[in-house]
């Protein structure tokens, strides 16, 4: 059975939603770890209430960058992880765990890529955005992770209509549950080995 970590920075209904999937059987793996950028988020108590070991790395608590990351790659080798998904962490992970986990780390951004992403784009800012340009839909992708700022090769999208009395706040919301439905679905595929990388392409094998 694979080993997931996942990565998180905040309140992880991302998470939530993968404990959930992985706890009903739709996901057919373990989430073997769940490590925090950052210290008290209410996502650490999600792992705890169910059991997952959760430990807090970031990087204000190492001298530098290297060292940090060092800590960080030494606890996913502890937990022999096949798979490391972002969900909603913030910290840009180094060329070398990206190299180390080629096509093994998925990311889960809260918009239609390459619309609205990159350096700077996350959370509210990415809705925000949204309004203000004024589409008519965003949506949410899940990608691998390359060395880029949410460049990776595309997983799944889907698509999520802004409605003309919507704020950054109720298309969050609206969002977030899209994020909740494609990011178990895409980790599932992934652990069923039915997403092939061709390129810039993911094909996904059918059952
Ligand atoms: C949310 O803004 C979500 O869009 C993005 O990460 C943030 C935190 O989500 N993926 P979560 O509740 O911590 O999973």
């Amino acid at each position: 059975m694979k080993n997931i970590a996942v990565l998180i920075s905040g309140g992880g209904s991302n998470l939530q939603s993968l404990i959930d999937s992985v706890e009903s059987g739709k996901i057919k793996a373990r989430i073997s770890v769940v490590i925090s950028s950052r210290k008290g988020v209410y996502g650490l108590e999600r792992a705890k209430r169910h059991n997952i070991p959760a430990y807090c790395i970031q990087k204000r608590d190492f001298l530098n960058d290297k060292d940090f990351d060092k800590a960080l790659l030494e606890k996913l080798k502890e937990y022999e992880i096949d798979l490391v998904v972002l969900a909603g962490y913030l910290n840009i992970l180094s060329p070398q765990i990206i190299a180390e986990y080629e096509n093994r780390i998925i990311n889960i951004h809260p918009s239609l890529i390459p619309s609205f992403c990159g350096k700077g784009y996350y959370g509210a800012r990415v809705h925000q955005a949204v309004i203000d340009y004024g589409v008519k839909i965003t949506g949410v992708t899940v990608h691998f992770v390359d060395e880029g700022a949410d460049t990776g090769p595309i997983i799944l999208q889907k698509a999520v209509d802004v409605k003309d009395y919507d704020n950054a706040d109720s298309l969050a919301e609206r969002v977030l549950n899209i994020e909740h439905e494609i990011l178990p679905k895409a980790v599932a595929l992934f652990v069923e080995d039915r997403l092939l990388v061709d390129g810039r392409v993911v094909r996904i094998i059918e059952n």
